[in-house]
């Protein structure tokens, strides 16, 4: 049984700041590409080969829930799996496993696909602000599915003895209910159009996976998705796309550090909005075919920042530059137009000594000249990330806190960091354990 990776809560990363980092780092497969296209091989017919899986809890935990419907899994190697989805036997993600991620939810399109029923947890994950379904549940409905007008005893039951494509409009730009209904729509009987559809790499990245299976999908990567039911989908092998936020992460280390980092392995026109920002700020980047270099000196330019859905600047990367704008030569107001509360970790790089005020929505930043080494939580997913930024330039010694947050979403982090001169090492707690790999 695999099981998920040695994460701990009560494990955490001992940062000494002021190391400059540079070489080459290699970018892993895509977490939120990967958990929609893990779940998609639910509406296999054979064998799926799937390559670039991220070594995260997150992939582990829906690998873990594919095994526990029925399907057989072998590791081909550290990142490849085959899966045979024809032994799944049921359409009811136990609840034990689905309450510990959001992207559980991709279940539910997938199984509804399959089976015509599904009954998936309401999802967990990373916590800022309201993070409702409705839109899924609107687009299965559209589709002639049966849905709960109201959610009981926190799980989702969904069924449709046969589904229909439709037309439907998504009230908001939504990455989940794109991809979730789209799983639905797959096999439905005619065509279906998603208009206000999202436009991120990683749902061009599911689209692509399931029309190597068959699928008939065209304009994934636009805001209208056109969907051509197919009765069967046959097996495949897929090869999952770079996480275009890892290798942000790791080019913000790069500025943060005033250092000369490399990423391979990654799509730069899928990190243009992400190198532009950088590049405001005063970054050198240079892009070749599958790698992007950030080299860094001087101070940190202060700018305003909006996230946006694709090809906006992504939401995902807010925490990180941020982490950034704390320590720039000036004001700078960071706008988040994704989420309803995505800054509580500004509160933890105030700690470190960042003068910011969060009103709603914006954040304003007025730049130190540098922050300083404390004891600081992870609150969530990417706040951890930017308290590793932060970490990482800071003067002195930073312990960061419920590392389980940072371990669902990067590989190897110690490990990677490490091997391009970070002072950082995870501590296993109780006993203390000290180890360079994540
Ligand atoms: C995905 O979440 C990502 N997670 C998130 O990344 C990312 O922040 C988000 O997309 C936006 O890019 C995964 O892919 C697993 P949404 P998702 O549906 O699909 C509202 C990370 O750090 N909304 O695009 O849950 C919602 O409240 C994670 O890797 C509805 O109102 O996000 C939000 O304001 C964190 N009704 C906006 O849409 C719905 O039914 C965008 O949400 C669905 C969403």
């Amino acid at each position: 049984m695999r099981g998920r990776t040695g994460w701990s809560a009560l494990s955490k990363y001992r940062v000494q700041g002021g190391q400059r980092l540079s070489g080459e780092i290699q970018i892993g497969g895509a977490k939120n590409a990967c958990l929609a296209i893990l779940p998609a091989v639910v509406l296999s017919d054979e064998v799926c080969r799937i390559g670039n899986i991220p070594n995260i809890s997150d992939a582990l935990l829906s690998l873990d829930i594919l095994e526990a419907l029925g399907a057989n899994i072998r590791r081909v190697d550290r990142s490849t799996v085959d899966i045979d989805p024809r032994p799944i036997h049921t359409h009811i993600v136990p609840h034990e496993l689905a309450r510990h991620m959001r992207a559980s939810y991709y279940f539910l399109g997938a199984l509804l696909g399959r089976f015509g029923e599904a009954r998936v947890s309401m999802p967990g994950g990373c916590n800022f602000g309201v993070r409702p379904i409705d839109q899924h549940l609107k687009g299965f409905t559209k589709l002639g599915a049966t849905v709960p007008a109201v959610i009981e005893n926190g799980m989702i039951d969904a069924s449709a003895p046969q589904l229909i494509g439709n037309s439907i409009y998504f009230d908001v730009v939504s990455v989940g209910a794109t991809i979730n209904v789209m799983l639905a729509a797959v096999k439905a009987r005619g065509i279906t159009i998603l208009e206000n559809s999202a436009k991120e790499p990683h749902v061009v990245d599911v689209a692509n996976f399931l029309n190597s299976m068959g699928a008939d999908i065209r304009g994934a990567g636009t805001d209208i998705i056109k969907i051509c039911g197919v009765p069967h989908l046959h097996g495949a092998e897929y090869s999952i796309i770079p996480d275009q936020i890892e290798a942000g992460t790791y080019m913000a280390c790069a500025v943060a550090t005033r250092g000369d980092l490399w990423m391979r392995g990654v799509i730069p026109k899928h990190l243009e909005s992400i190198s532009a920002k950088f590049q405001e700020m005063g970054a050198v980047i240079t892009e070749d075919d599958d790698a992007i270099r950030v080299q860094m000196e001087g101070p940190i330019h202060a700018c305003n920042l909006k996230t946006m859905p694709h090809p906006g600047f992504p939401t995902d990367m807010q925490p990180q530059a941020s982490a950034l704008l704390a320590c720039a030569d000036g004001t700078s107001i960071v706008t988040e137009n994704v989420w309803d509360n995505r800054f509580r970790y500004v509160d933890e790089l105030i700690r470190m000594g960042a003068h910011a005020t969060v009103d709603g929505k914006v954040a304003v930043f007025h730049g130190v000249p540098f922050l300083t080494g404390a004891p600081v939580r992870a609150v969530d997913l990417r706040a951890g990330a930017a308290m590793m930024i932060a970490a990482l330039s800071a003067h002195g010694q930073t312990e960061i806190e419920d590392i389980q947050h940072i371990e669902r979403g990067y590989e190897n982090f110690v490990e990677k960091l490490h091997g391009v001169g970070a002072d950082i090492c995870r501590i296993d707690l109780p006993d203390g354990t000290i180890s360079r790999r994540a």
